[in-house]
């Protein structure tokens, strides 16, 4: 968790994202400083998941400003380069490469991207896999895994870039309940050992013990920002609060 007011690693500014005539993401802003975590929460179809794929430039924004360590990622020459390096990312439906052992999934991006030798990435991925707790499965393909410990490796093989932000999208929406705590465990320890994370999810427990603040957005904008303990203590933000009501009940 974050210990003080710092510059934040990631700021939005104002972006708009339309598709066609909709416009889908519509003056959004949000600041995350390092170390923190913040949760971002909001009906199916309010934007969060384009919000990430805008972050990590899997789309373009029309207008705004994504800051990321002081560059302008919607300007800069190398923005890709940069995200692919120092941002990473943990998808709903896992997206492990089927033809690739667990190990190999997380040695991939640093040989390819970074230029780690084999040996180097191959020790990096075993103490990745004894982080998620899969050490012993480090030979697996993912079909010989369950969801949760695909998961895991997701999540292993996003940090094995050393990035300095993870943003997960729903990554446990995907899975049999038994294995959400699995999941977010890892991630909750993540965040406490001060790994920079936005994570869309609706797992209030996760959000209480790991969140720093709250983000509430709703048709396309984000309409609330708030510390854990104001949001959980009562948030006096109708929409919000009646959201909250229907997700924990
Ligand atoms: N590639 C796309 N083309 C057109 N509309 C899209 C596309 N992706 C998402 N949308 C629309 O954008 C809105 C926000 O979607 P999304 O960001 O996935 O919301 P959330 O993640 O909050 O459920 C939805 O109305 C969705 O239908
Ligand atoms: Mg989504």
């Amino acid at each position: 968790m974050s210990t003080g007011a710092s510059p934040p690693l990631l700021k939005i500014h104002r972006i708009d994202k339309s598709y066609g005539s909709t416009r889908i993401l519509k003056s959004c802003s949000l600041e995350v400083a390092p170390r923190e975590t913040i949760v971002i929460v909001g009906p199916s179809g309010s934007g969060k998941s384009t919000l990430l794929r805008c972050i990590n430039l899997l789309e373009t924004v029309d207008a705004g400003n994504i800051l990321f360590d002081g560059r302008d990622l919607t300007r800069e020459r190398k923005a890709e380069h940069l995200v692919r390096q120092q941002i990473g990312m943990v998808f709903q439906n896992f997206e492990l490469f089927s033809h690739l052992s667990a190990v190999e999934n997380i040695m991939l991006a640093p040989m390819t991207v970074s230029g780690v030798s084999r040996h180097d990435a191959h020790d990096l991925a075993m103490v990745l896999l004894n982080k998620v707790r899969l050490r012993e499965r480090a030979d697996a393909y993912p079909d010989e895994l369950s969801g949760g410990q695909q998961q895991r490796v997701a999540i292993a093989r996003a940090l094995a870039m050393k990035p300095k932000v993870m943003l997960y999208d729903e990554p446990t929406s995907a899975l049999d309940p038994e294995m959400v705590s699995e999941v977010l465990d890892v991630m909750a320890e993540l965040s406490a050992e001060g790994m920079t994370s936005l994570v869309v999810t609706h797992e209030m427990g996760f959000a209480r013990r790991a969140a720093d603040k709250i983000v509430f957005m709703d048709a396309g904008e984000v309409i609330l920002t708030e510390t854990s303990e104001q949001f959980f203590s009562g948030t006096t933000h109708e929409r919000a609060r009646r959201f909250l009501d229907q997700i924990l009940h």
